[in-house]
């Protein structure tokens, strides 16, 4: 794994040491809010509904369980003994006291870390696939070239002021776990003719108010200019992109009122004029970088014992049946642990489960942990032999819920329960919805299901990627929530379709289950997913479950 260099610690160590003076001066009253809001902002410090928030990058969602130990650390002396983790591969806290917010950042700096452009107009953390390096399915590792992009990122002379955010996601893989199509520039690691890798290079992807499918600025990029690419790409963005609108100033809304050609022909003259600019010190760090994220030492051993326990225990070959995914290792699996106990809040963890999983990554995963964009976590490298131990662990702190990609895996922002911008609660009804389906004992006969609730349009929860989405809304002064479906985060993505009026918090609870029991009777078999029935047969039969009372209504 990458660890900081001097010049990484020393540049974070002074970026710690001027906030700290930032917030004394704001205690003392010397600086007013006003004054002081971009320069928290800097440092990834928002103001919530009830209190402040750090957030903290998890670069390509990667951590050590060092890493891990720490933000444990974090949440039981600063926090309340928990973080929530994000969509974005970030953390959050979600209740730091201002004064003691250097503190927080200092100890982040101890093992590597930081919050610096997690917030602002800037680019923001560069994430990944959470099975990087790991995956069989995979050409290469996207970190390295993650890191090097965070590296050129991070305190960008040209970048600290962009018109609005700006979000970059990587994949090496055949099938997308990144997201890459809802970002602003989304990275697609693929081969060309000859065999040699390059990117596909979407862009103008995106969510909140106005989403948008990102499309292909270039369907193949030699590696070795992606530096010198992304450069001209959001210098172009930078000087076209709106700054006079909020809601218009994403590349999205650049891409789409300039149109793709116009963007491509820009960037292509910006890239042949910078390129000579890049005189390969850029592919000297990014071999220095690859050197650091070559894969463990794998081990060769029987998995016979892993066998046997599978046919012993049902428990545990059900959350080996979906909470494995394949690794590119003779013997090994990937885990993905769940965070999204029945009940409990999507992605949040306590102090106590984030020692326990930094403790199992130690012991049997070679030092790795993930985050997950669906908001859990991963042990990328755990041999199948100690699979049953580790599930023994990960029951005793309450971690193996068997649900990855079922159901009750349900992304959900914090809504009202947190968020200012928040016009409805997301956290709650993630919770009735997880707890109903549990009670129903039918998560696994559904199979394969991505329902997905944000508490106002921005779209943190990614609703409209959801193949059930829900989105609160307030109408006047009562909560509603739309269903959109048939949306798709992955390398065939959609943004899903409304399916018709919203429902209040009462009823959207038995709207969903009435919507997917009425699924179950709409499948061909066992085999059709959700959104491939939902693909087949469109929206009308949905609909006709969702609002059967008007359905009557209108044959009347
Ligand atoms: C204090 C809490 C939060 C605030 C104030 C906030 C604010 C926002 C805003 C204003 C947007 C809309 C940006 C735009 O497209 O113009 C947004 C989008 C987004 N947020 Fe959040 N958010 C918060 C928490 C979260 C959390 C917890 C997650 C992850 C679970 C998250 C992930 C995202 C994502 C993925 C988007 C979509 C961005 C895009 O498509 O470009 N946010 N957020
Ligand atoms: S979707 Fe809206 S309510 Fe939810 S976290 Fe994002 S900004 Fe807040």
């Amino acid at each position: 794994m990458y660890t900081y260099n001097d010049f990484d610690e020393a540049f974070v160590r002074s970026r710690v040491a001027q906030f700290r003076g930032q917030v004394e001066r704001r205690i003392n009253g010397s600086l007013t809010e006003d004054e002081f809001k971009p320069l928290r902002l800097m440092n990834g410090l928002y103001l919530q509904l009830h209190a402040y928030m750090l957030r903290v990058a998890v670069p390509y969602g990667t951590l050590n369980p060092a890493q891990m130990r720490q933000l444990a650390y974090i949440a039981d002396r600063w926090d309340k003994g928990y973080g929530h983790f994000t969509t974005r591969q970030n953390i959050q806290y979600n209740w730091p006291k201002l004064q003691d917010v250097p503190d927080m950042l200092e100890a982040l700096a101890d093992v590597g870390m930081h919050a610096i452009q997690t917030s602002g107009n800037t680019i923001r953390n560069v994430t990944a696939d959470h099975f990087a390096g790991a995956v069989a399915d995979e050409i290469e590792d996207p970190r390295p070239v993650a890191e090097l992009l965070r590296q050129w990122s991070t305190d960008h002379p040209e970048f600290q002021f962009l018109p609005r955010k700006f979000k970059i996601a990587v994949t090496g893989a055949a099938h997308d776990r990144a997201v890459t199509k809802a970002h602003d520039i989304g990275l697609r690691m693929v081969r060309n003719d000859v065999g040699e890798p390059g990117f596909e290079v979407i862009v103008g992807g995106g969510l909140g108010r106005t989403p948008m499918v990102g499309k292909v600025l270039r369907s193949f990029l030699p590696k070795g200019d992606l530096l010198p690419y992304c450069e001209a790409i959001v210098s172009v963005y930078n000087l076209l992109g709106r700054r006079d609108n909020k809601y218009k100033a994403r590349i999205k809304i650049t891409v789409h009122e300039n149109g793709l050609e116009k963007i491509q022909e820009l960037v292509e003259e910006r890239f042949a004029a910078i390129s000579e600019g890049f005189t390969g010190h850029d592919q000297a760090l990014l071999a220095q970088i690859e050197d650091a994220f070559a894969p463990p030492a794998f081990v060769s051993q029987s998995t016979d014992g892993y066998e046997a326990a599978r046919l012993a225990n049902p428990a545990f070959r059900s959350w080996t049946d979906t909470n494995l995914s394949a690794h590119k290792a003779d013997g090994y699996a990937i885990v993905s642990i769940s965070i999204k106990k029945h009940g409990a809040t999507p992605g949040d963890a306590t102090s106590d489960q984030m020692r326990v999983m930094a403790d199992l990554a130690e012991q049997y995963g070679h030092g790795e942990l993930r985050i997950s964009h669906e908001q859990n976590v991963i042990l990328p490298h755990v041999h199948k032999a100690d699979l049953a131990a580790v599930y023994q662990a990960l029951r005793e702190a309450d971690l193996a819920t068997a649900n990855i990609g079922l159901a009750s895996d349900i992304i959900a922002c914090p809504g009202m329960d947190y968020c200012a911008l928040a016009t409805a609660r997301s956290i709650p009804i993630a919770q009735e919805i997880a707890t109903r389906f549990d009670d129903l004992k039918i998560e696994h006969e559904i199979g394969a299901l991505k329902i997905k609730i944000s508490g106002c349009i921005n779209a943190c929860g990614h609703h409209h990627v959801g193949h059930i989405g829900i989105l609160g809304l307030d109408r006047a002064g009562v909560e509603n929530y739309q269903i959109t479906l048939g949306g798709d985060g992955t390398e065939t993505t959609t943004i899903g379709e409304r399916a018709g009026p919203g429902f209040s918090a009462e009823d959207i609870v038995p709207a969903i289950e009435r919507l997917v029991t009425g699924y179950l009777g709409l499948r061909n078999d066992a085999d059709e997913t959700f959104l491939r029935t939902y693909r087949r047969l469109g929206m009308e039969p949905f609909k006709a479950i969702l609002y059967p009372a008007e359905d009557k209504a209108n044959a009347a």
